[in-house]
């Protein structure tokens, strides 16, 4: 049996007891769960390298229709790289490798699509004279339609200061896999669109109730409250309005997964349709 020249260098390294850095290419773990239009990144990265020799980065796919054939998507090396199936959103930028360090990589695919689904490799070519270790690492990447719906009707109200408002919002998807939502109520400024919205209570995708700035008081106070009254039902109460809770009221919902490394993914984020609150003040101080 012939003995490859890698195991052998290695064997023999060992034996002189020197320490040899093997190289170890690692990919983000998978399944990778996404919904279908999302911005997907998958990271990847290597080490016991040569010091000081920038890496390179190649990304093939393999469709679970040829699971056998790879299809060459992207590279920081080549220019050109990609095969026809991907060399228009590659060079639309929809597709690309970002650089982090010089070891490590992010391939970025803007709007991933259903076809894209499949089992992803990423490959670094070598920099050292000799073959050690791994060259490349794979991943599943699956892709699942986007079920999550956010509604709330578009209305106008008009109320007086110190009046009690009630609004529900109905948060919904179909994903059968094990997914958490957050969902929160935000306020938005009529007069200044840009402005960043004011969120007012939001529940947690660990179900803990969290309210931002000026309205954490209200909240303490038991004047803000936000009810799950319903599987799919997430009641907005303030009591005691008051002339800046004025503006555009609007529910956003997050759907979230646990990837295989553990963290929490946002696969998806709607908002409703929204409330435009006017509040008449009472004049008396
Ligand atoms: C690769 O990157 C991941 C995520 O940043 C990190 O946890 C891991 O330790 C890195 N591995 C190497 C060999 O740099
Ligand atoms: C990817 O998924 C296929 C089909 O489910 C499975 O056979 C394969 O082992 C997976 N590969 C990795 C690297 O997770």
């Amino acid at each position: 049996m012939a003995t490859s020249a890698p195991r052998l260098l290695l064997a023999c390294a060992l034996i002189a007891g020197i320490a040899v850095a093997q190289r170890v290419v690692t990919v983000q773990s998978g399944p990778l769960v996404r919904t279908e239009g999302s911005h997907v990144t998958i990271w990847c990265n290597v080490s016991g390298y040569k010091e000081g020799v920038e890496q390179d980065f190649e990304w093939s796919v393999y469709l679970p229709s040829m699971p056998e054939r790879e299809i060459r998507i992207v590279s920081t090396a080549q220019p050109n790289y990609a095969y026809a199936i991907y060399s228009q959103r590659v060079n639309n930028k929809e597709i690309y490798v970002e650089r982090l360090t010089r070891d490590s990589a992010m391939l970025h695919i803007t709007k991933v699509q259903a076809k894209d689904q499949g089992l992803f490799e990423c490959y670094t070519p070598n920099t050292d004279g000799r073959y050690l270790g791994s060259y490349s690492a794979r991943t599943n990447l699956t892709i699942i339609a986007d079920s999550l719906a956010v509604t709330a009707p578009a209305q106008t109200l008009s109320k007086v200061e110190g009046d009690t408002l009630q609004l529900t919002c109905e948060v919904s998807r179909t994903t059968l896999q094990h997914t958490h939502l957050s969902v929160g109520w935000y306020l938005r400024s009529p007069e200044d669109a840009s402005a960043p919205p004011q969120e007012l209570v939001t529940l947690s995708r660990d179900f803990v109730l969290r309210s931002g700035g000026p309205y954490r008081q209200r909240m303490a106070a038991g004047d803000l409250r936000l009810d799950k009254t319903s599987a799919t039902a997430y009641r907005l109460t303030i009591h005691m309005l008051q002339p800046v809770d004025q503006g555009l009221l609007y529910c956003q919902a997050t759907e979230w997964i646990q990837d295989p490394d553990d963290s929490w993914f946002a696969m998806t984020r709607k908002q409703s349709d929204k409330t435009q609150l006017r509040i008449q003040p009472t004049g008396k101080d």
